[in-house]
């Protein structure tokens, strides 16, 4: 075959497969934007594995309505504007990807508003374009509301395991985030039922409790060892309550003024799933 350049709906279609492998992914992707806009609360809601609805709202910044097509363009970022500030990313996300990729995979709603702003926007998003956009009021803040997921993408719905499963996936993104982010209130809600919901007091063990309950984060010992520039903290369980299986063990990379560190490979391979808190990378 003669080498050609790709039609840009392909491009499209190829990078948003890499952003948005599952749907753990899109949940990851909406929970790192609230956080990136300073929420202090968000609600995380899901059905049908996140392949009928998904929803992620939050009380953070908002987006100000002239802005909030641009959003869902590649490379539209508010984080990043110039080379220099590469070095000083301190937010979770700064590619500008997330949203274009998830409107490229599914239906996309969004309701957002900006502190600044009378009232909200609301924005649905089809196949990357948009279809319908009005004012609509709400709190200062945004929802995503994600529906019919990798629909016209069978390949990527083959690979895809049961419900359950791809449940599975979507908890374990939601309290690795509740537990990285102790100060923000998570609230959980899947197939209708509320699973998770943490009080957003700063207390790494009050986030522990919400996630593997009261009894196991009371015996919890919490470490704490410092040496400049490192601190190492977090809790580990006793002898008593070890468990044989990796899945319950979670490291987080927190204040990546230091991303350019390298985990040991023990560290790594120990990791089920780990990330850079203010610098995405991901460990695992
Ligand atoms: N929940 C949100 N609250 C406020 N702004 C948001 C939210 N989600 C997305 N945005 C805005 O939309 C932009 C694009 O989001 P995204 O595609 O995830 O790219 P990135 O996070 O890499 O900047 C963000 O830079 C931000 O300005
Ligand atoms: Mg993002």
């Amino acid at each position: 075959m003669p080498i050609k350049v790709l039609p840009r709906e392909v491009i499209s279609k190829i990078a948003a497969g890499e952003v948005i492998e599952r749907p753990a992914s899109v949940v990851k992707e909406l929970i790192e934007n609230s956080l990136d806009a300073g929420a202090t609360q968000i609600w995380i809601e899901a059905q049908g594995g996140g392949l009928k609805f998904i929803k992620v709202a939050d009380n953070g910044s908002g987006i100000p309505a002239a802005d909030v097509e641009i959003a869902f363009q590649r490379y539209a970022t508010s984080k990043v504007s110039k080379l220099d500030d590469l070095g000083k990313i301190s937010t979770l996300g700064f590619r500008g990807e997330a949203l274009p990729s998830i409107a490229t995979v599914a239906q996309v709603e969004m309701l957002t508003k900006a502190e600044d702003d009378d009232t909200g926007t609301l924005i649905l998003v089809e196949n990357g374009h948009t279809t319908r956009k009005e004012k609509q009021s709400r709190p200062r803040g945004t929802s995503v509301t994600v529906r019919y997921l990798f629909r016209d993408f069978p390949a990527r719905l083959k690979f895809l395991k049961s419900t359950t499963t791809e449940n599975g996936h979507i908890a374990d993104v939601v309290s690795h985030y509740a537990m990285a982010f102790p100060e923000v209130k998570f609230h959980f809600v899947l197939e209708g039922r509320q699973v998770l919901s943490t009080s957003g007091n700063g207390d790494l063990r009050d986030a522990v409790a919400a996630i593997y309950g009261l009894d196991l984060a009371r015996q919890m010992i919490e470490i704490r060892e410092s040496d400049e520039p490192l601190l190492i903290f977090g809790m580990i369980s006793p002898p008593s309550i070890a468990r044989s299986s990796r899945s319950y063990l979670d490291f987080f990379v927190i204040d990546a003024g230091y991303a350019a560190i390298s985990l040991p490979a023990q560290l790594k391979r120990l990791t089920t799933a780990g990330f850079y808190r203010g610098n995405t990378l991901s460990l695992s």
